[in-house]
């Protein structure tokens, strides 16, 4: 029988899977970037029963190395545009295998202090590189939704004040990502008090219309209670005008949150800097990491402006948690959904300091640049048209060769993505735009150069001469 707590087993077999992981970076490109898994492959594979008896390690390894690889999508291939991305890079993976060795379970300051002061130290350092209010505080979430999640919960809080919940009314834009309408339900705003506000011919908020839905709310006995604004929209990369929705929730003393879950890491260049232009009238935001800035799933980065709001809502006492008390300490329990926390900050140290703020800055602005040179060869390409952006990083467009009929063009797109994407050289996702069936783009994968990029365009033309 192998003795699973063996270290100088688990020492061979870690090297092993360091080996395989470090192979795994060097020839992800040579995978489909989707999984050509069908429905079931891998269930027919596995048995049906767990094992009574220990198994080697080395044929679990050897399993692994058979039986994963070919169910999975490979996010991390440098030609993966579809979604947006969900970044990764070796200093990030080497912090989670130490996370995974420390295994510390960081609900308190107490049950691991140094999680908890990295993690205070990592959203200062993040809040300064994006140019956030210094007085602002940060706490990492495990996703965009949970952190958007939170945001709504301290909104109803306050409103609490003025009104009783089901009289309470949430906005938010046609364009929001479906975790911000998700979590409106969650968060237990009734159907009938859930507003998505008309988008302009950009795709963002139309704030006339906003302040208009908050008129007939106040006139019919409602509170406007919270507003969910999205800087980078998840169809084509739009931007709300915080300016302008900032005065109106400030003028109507209404909670205010900013989801730049994607467009956030842009933020960290000097030249989007005015995208923060409002954010003194924000109460919170939240940005993943984990998306664009090279940081193992899950890293969401969450501020706020009063974060006593949020303890306000989600803090509870029991005894067997009333351990250290200190001022300086901040028990970030109190500020998300979870009472057991994973240690996240870690990977955030490594990344910022291996890559240094300059590296994350470069590799931003390069796949931005790289996406305007992309959109710029579709627009002067005679066969397609490019529908919206660049937006930072992400563009639409379809496929409208010379000579088809307008009324056949997304069934040609739908047939188009799905052959890009059945060939498995890049990986795209499906929009729509004003009703239209539009491709998405977004460039941003961690080992993504501008030959992949050239790639991915030279291969959407020869597929589509095919379709
Ligand atoms: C704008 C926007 N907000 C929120 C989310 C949800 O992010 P998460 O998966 O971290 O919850 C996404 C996901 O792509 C998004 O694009």
């Amino acid at each position: 029988m192998t003795d699973c707590l063996d270290t100088v087993a688990f020492r061979r077999h870690a090297h092993e899977a360091v080996d395989w992981i470090a192979d795994y970076f060097e020839s992800v490109e040579n995978y489909p970037v989707r999984s050509r898994a069908r429905p079931g492959d891998l269930l027919k594979a596995l048995p049906d029963r767990a094992p009574e008896q220990a198994e080697p390690m080395g044929r679990i390894l050897e399993d692994f190395k058979r039986l994963i690889p070919p169910g999975i999508t490979h996010w991390q291939h440098p030609s993966f545009f579809a979604y947006f991305p969900a970044n990764s890079s070796p200093p990030s993976v080497l912090a989670e295998m130490l996370v995974a060795g420390i295994a510390a379970q960081c609900m308190l300051w107490e049950t691991s202090p140094a999680a908890n002061e990295l993690e205070a130290r990592m959203m200062e350092w993040l809040r300064d590189l994006l140019g956030l209010p210094r007085e602002w505080r940060g706490v990492i979430q495990d996703s965009a939704s949970g952190a958007t999640l939170c945001a709504m919960l301290a909104a109803r809080e306050k409103a609490r004040e003025q009104t009783s919940l089901d009289k309470q009314v949430f906005y938010t834009s046609t364009e929001a990502n479906s975790s911000v309408h998700k979590g409106a339900r969650i968060a237990g705003f009734p159907m009938n008090c859930i507003r998505s506000i008309e988008t302009d011919s950009h795709q963002g908020m139309v704030a006339s219309a906003l302040a208009a839905a908050i008129d007939a709310d106040r006139h019919a006995g409602r509170t406007p209670a919270c507003v969910v604004v999205t800087l980078g929209t998840t169809g084509t990369g739009a931007m709300d005008p915080l300016e302008e929705i900032g005065a109106i929730c400030r003028r109507e003393n209404i909670y205010l949150h900013v989801d730049a879950a994607w467009a956030g890491s842009a933020l960290i260049l000097p030249e989007y800097r005015h995208l923060l232009e409002g954010m003194e009238h924000a109460d919170s935001f939240v940005f993943n990491p984990h998306k664009w800035m090279f940081t193992n799933f899950e890293c969401s980065a969450h501020f706020l402006k009063n974060p006593l709001s949020l303890q306000q809502s989600l803090s509870i006492d029991p005894i067997y948690l009333q351990n250290t008390r200190d001022e300086r300490i901040t028990e970030y329990r109190d500020y998300g959904i979870s009472l057991g926390r994973r240690f996240r900050a870690l990977k955030l140290w490594f990344v910022i300091r291996a890559f240094g703020a300059e590296g994350l800055r470069e590799k931003i602005r390069s796949h931005i640049r790289w996406t305007e040179e992309l959109a710029q060869a579709i627009q002067t390409s005679e066969d397609f048209e490019l529908v919206t952006g660049p937006n930072l990083a992400l563009i639409t467009w379809r496929y409208a060769p010379r000579g088809a009929a307008p009324d056949t063009l997304d069934e040609l797109n739908e047939r188009l993505l799905k052959a890009i994407n059945d060939d498995g050289r890049l990986y795209l996702t499906p929009g729509a735009v004003d009703g239209r069936r539009v491709i998405r783009l977004s460039v941003g994968q961690t080992r993504t150069e501008a030959r992949h990029v050239r790639q991915a365009w030279k291969c959407i033309q020869d597929i589509a001469a095919t379709v």
